[in-house]
């Protein structure tokens, strides 16, 4: 925690006896901080020290999340990249602008549905996950340089410098880097790239190993050097589309050349005096956790014991997974009945189907299943001085991606078109079942579960999200309501989990979540409960606006990450 002058906690609490729940917070937000206070926390030291490194220079929050979004593309290989792209939440204090970067990957031209269906006529997830057809175009360095063109302070030199460096100079990958390799080691042994880059001698590498990647920094050089274009034209686009040709790929320089960032307007939910601004289609995340705090305002879960508290959000999560699954697509494409879904009288009706004591089976909602979601995604959050955030969600997919490295690179390409509804009605690599509004078009986004979020009281700003595929939701959503709870930074990451997304028909619940007397009564209800081994990596940073103190946390699950105030 960090102590601001005494004159900033008068400044900030005056705003907070003139206007109530977000109004104050949106001035609260506006109100100056002092220089040098500011938070990150990121799924990896290198990566939150990176942000500071770079604020220190005299860049901005925005600069700040290019350095930890490039550093953790260096050291994180096996979670994001720039071979594969982000859904990043931004706030200008200076204008108090909310803005949605969308940096999601792009299906190419040639996509061709039939090349991910077996002939039993179920995804083929061999294609659909592992190589080149499996990977849709990167966002991510399109994302970067679009940041530090409209929001940085700093050229893509000064915010790359230190993932630059990193990928030159080389660094110890942690347990989950390397077990992440082993996770993935016969896919990466298929093609030479990636074999050379992670399988040393053909084997797994042990802890001490030094990974340096200077194909990877001669393509962050160029970023750097030339902004977007140095990656979507010129010398790395043609190794990328050579690479993923010669290995049986469709990318072409025309669908590199064609890549766009979308900025997109947020969507904000107001639950119990607190304003939730979060992500749009086509993250699924946004629309979702509007759903279930709408259904929840109905009920006063503080007068409830845990398990009633918690039958009603697994109710309400039910819910709002099925609509997930069946409107939701990328909004440049289809048409969805967004309206409907984010209305408080949507939300009524869904609440009046919910029994107060009994689990309702997902069969009986009308409609249209999950394995493990592996630690793969990361997400970062970020406050600086000037009241600048950034929230922000990366990913390649499954771990390593496609674990395919476009030769001379040093890029491992995404996985991202599993998250396509490749099937109708199949399920994905999270279970996740899509309709054909999610169906993969040229050029069109893959629905995501990414939920970069910013949630704003009178009193408290927290910036929160996570990785976990599916469980992104509803680990953002059990977050925002510990924050409106009351809890910290590091009560709100170290707090156990529950998952429940409607198909299968069953919560997911960490060790010790709930106690015995709690899960006998979810269990008498009828509700399936499956113990998991423990799943998400938070990182969250928070703002007390009557102190003017900033916290950050890391998720304590995962000892590599960082969360710093300084
Ligand atoms: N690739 C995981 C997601 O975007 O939800």
């Amino acid at each position: 925690m960090v102590h601001a002058p005494s004159w900033r906690i008068v400044a900030a609490s005056l705003f907070l006896v003139a206007g109530a729940g977000h109004a104050a917070a949106q001035d609260a937000l506006s109100a100056a901080r002092g220089p040098g206070h500011a938070a990150i926390a990121s799924a990896n030291f290198l990566a939150t020290n990176a942000g500071f490194e770079v604020l220190a220079k005299g860049g901005n929050a925005f600069d700040a999340a290019i350095a930890v979004s490039s550093t953790l593309a260096v050291v994180e290989q096996q979670s994001s990249g720039i071979g594969g792209g982000f859904m990043a939440l931004l706030h200008r204090a200076s204008d108090k602008r909310d803005v949605f970067i969308d940096a999601r990957e792009t299906a190419p031209k040639a996509v061709d549905m039939k090349v991910y269906v077996g002939k039993d006529g179920k995804p083929n997830r061999d294609v659909s996950t592992n190589g080149p057809l499996s990977a849709g175009i990167p966002g991510e360095p399109a994302g970067l340089a679009w940041m530090a063109e409209h929001y940085g302070k700093l050229p893509l030199s000064v915010s790359l410098a230190p993932a630059i460096r990193i990928a030159k100079e080389g660094f110890q990958p942690d347990k989950r880097f390397l077990g992440a390799i082993d996770d993935r080691k016969d896919t990466l042994a298929r093609y030479p790239a990636s074999a050379a880059l992670y399988l040393p001698d053909g084997k797994v590498p042990a802890q001490g190993w030094t990974l340096r990647q200077p194909d990877l920094a001669k393509t962050l050089e160029r970023i750097a050097a030339k902004g977007a274009d140095g990656f979507y034209k010129g010398e790395t686009a043609k190794l990328l589309v050579s690479a993923s040709r010669e290995a049986g790929g469709n990318w072409t320089a025309a669908d590199l050349e064609a890549y766009k960032v979308k900025e997109r307007e947020p969507l904000t939910v107001d639950y119990k005096g607190y304003r939730i601004v979060t992500a749009p289609p086509p993250s699924s995340g946004g629309v979702a956790i509007a759903e279930i705090l709408n259904i929840l305002s109905g009920f006063d879960l503080t007068k409830m014991d845990l398990a009633h508290s918690t039958h009603l959000t697994i109710e309400a999560m039910r819910r709002a997974f099925r609509d997930h699954n069946e409107y939701l697509g990328d909004p440049d494409f289809v048409k969805m009945p967004l309206d409907m879904l984010l209305s408080r009288h949507y939300a009524d009706g869904l609440r009046a189907t919910i029994s107060p004591d009994k689990a309702t089976p997902s069969d009986l909602l009308p409609t249209s299943m999950a394995p493990e979601p592996g630690m793969h995604t990361t997400h970062f959050s970020v406050i600086d001085a000037d009241g600048n955030m950034v929230a922000s969600t990366l990913t390649v997919n499954l771990e390593f991606g496609s674990a395919f490295v476009a030769k001379g690179t040093g890029v491992v390409l995404n996985d991202e078109m599993d998250d396509f509804a490749l099937v109708p009605g199949q399920p994905n690599a999270f279970g996740l079942r899509g309709a054909l509004a999610n169906a993969p078009e040229p050029g069109k986004r893959m629905l995501s579960s990414m939920s970069p979020s910013f949630v704003l009281g009178a009193n408290r700003t927290a910036v929160i999200g996570s990785p976990g595929g599916s469980t992104i939701i509803t680990q953002v959503l059990e977050g925002i309501l510990a924050f409106v709870d009351g809890k910290s930074a590091s009560e709100i990451t170290a707090q156990k989990r529950y998952h429940h997304q409607y198909l299968p028909d069953r919560v997911d619940v960490e060790d010790g979540v709930f106690d015995a007397a709690t899960t006998k009564t979810l269990v008498d209800m009828g509700h399936v409960l499956r113990n998991r081994s423990p799943w998400g990596f938070m990182n969250v940073v928070t703002w007390d606006h009557r102190t003017n103190t900033l916290d950050a946390a890391s998720d304590p699950r995962r000892p590599s990450g960082l969360g710093k105030v300084q």
